[in-house]
């Protein structure tokens, strides 16, 4: 089939794209507002990064549903790959804040009653990415209104996103699944008793001698975080996926885990970016209505505080970071497990 030539403004749909700012204060009988126009450009702006960022996180998400990832086949080096454009998206989402603070409060005050009630409070699409990266309704903050401002249809798509697989799940199952952590293979001494975790036991003592008094309450959560069998339903990831992450942590200087590393690494810029965004859009918002209530009905700045303190969804992975010890003192690892994780000749 012969290809028809593709025009610029048909392929990007600019008629409606361009079309598609209606400033409500360029209304028949009323003052045209020079602002609006700009606010609404960049809430749109917006909304196309959050679609952008959505498709990558659903793809890595699929990419790592697979009951197996391959990690020679590249799939990890996609999932690492798609998931720091995530985060290069981010930066620019907190810089455009400073395209939006070039309008004074006055010019916003020349349209804002004219939006009531519509805030950022209803972008669905940032709603379902909290959930996609993992945000669940019990750690919600504002749980009785972040919906109650949102059209039935919204409402679904937030719902079925809470419903199905999360980032921050599929993490928790990939990390469970690495194979370089399994002690009853590598630390099989013949002869001796087995224990549950030799590897663990022997990196307890070394960081338990590295605390300061005042610290000592970190070995309980370690044995908590990282060695209880019991299931904590208030933890995405498990005591076994604990241990591979801090293991990919300290024992990154290995081939093999560079980019498990980096995995995680940028988990954590994620979560650093949306906080500095949080961050940014709450300066914003006292700057530009000071201690008013918003438009989506919100106690405004105080929600958003509360949202931000709340919201960080990779914090069980940046909290492992309290878990680390000096580099010097690590045990060193069996022989059958370094020649695994090194480039073999
Ligand atoms: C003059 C500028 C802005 C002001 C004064 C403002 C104000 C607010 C306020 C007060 C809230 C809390 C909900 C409410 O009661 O309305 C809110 C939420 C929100 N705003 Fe803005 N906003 C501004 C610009 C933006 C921009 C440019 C975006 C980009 C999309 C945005 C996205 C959001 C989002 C996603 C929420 C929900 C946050 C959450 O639930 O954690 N806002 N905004």
């Amino acid at each position: 089939m012969e290809q028809q030539p593709v025009y610029y403004g048909t392929y990007l749909q600019l008629d409606k794209i361009i079309e598609a700012q209606l400033p409500e204060s360029f209304k028949e009988g009323r003052q045209p507002a020079h602002d609006e126009m700009l606010f609404i450009i960049i809430h749109q702006a917006y909304e196309l990064w959050f679609k952008q960022i959505l498709f990558e996180t659903d793809s890595v998400i699929d990419i790592m549903g697979q009951p197996a990832v391959n990690d020679n086949a590249g799939d990890l080096q996609t999932v690492v790959h798609r998931l720091q454009r995530v985060t290069t998206i981010l930066k620019v989402l907190v810089q455009q804040v400073d395209i939006l603070e070039t309008m004074t409060p006055m010019d916003f005050l020349d349209f804002r009653d004219m939006l009531r009630p519509a805030s950022g409070f209803q972008s669905w699409q940032f709603k379902i990415l909290e959930a996609r990266l993992g945000l669940k309704f019990e750690h919600r903050h504002g749980q009785h209104y972040y919906i109650s401002q949102l059209k039935q249809a919204e409402i679904n798509l937030i719902k079925d996103a809470e419903s199905k697989p999360t980032l921050i799940g599929m993490l928790n199952k990939w990390l469970e699944r690495m194979p370089f952590l399994d002690e009853s293979v590598y630390w099989d001494a013949p002869g001796q008793e087995k224990e549950a975790h030799p590897f663990w036991s022997a990196y307890l003592e070394i960081y338990g001698a590295s605390l300061a008094e005042a610290e000592m309450d970190n070995l309980r959560h370690f044995n908590k975080i990282f060695l209880e069998d019991e299931v904590n339903k208030e933890r995405t990831l498990s005591p076994k996926a604990c241990r591979a992450a801090l293991f990919i942590m300290l024992y990154r200087g290995y081939p093999a885990l560079e980019l498990p590393f980096q995995l995680l690494d940028t988990l954590i810029e994620i979560d650093n970016q949306m906080a500095s965004w949080r961050h940014r859009h709450i300066n914003m918002v006292k700057r530009m209505i000071g201690s008013r209530i918003g438009t989506g009905g919100s106690t405004g700045a105080g929600y958003l505080q509360g949202a931000m303190e709340k919201h960080f969804i990779f914090r069980e992975i940046s909290q492992l970071n309290s878990f680390l010890i000096d580099r010097r003192k690590l045990p060193s690892l069996p022989e059958k497990l370094t020649a695994k994780m090194g480039y073999q000749f």
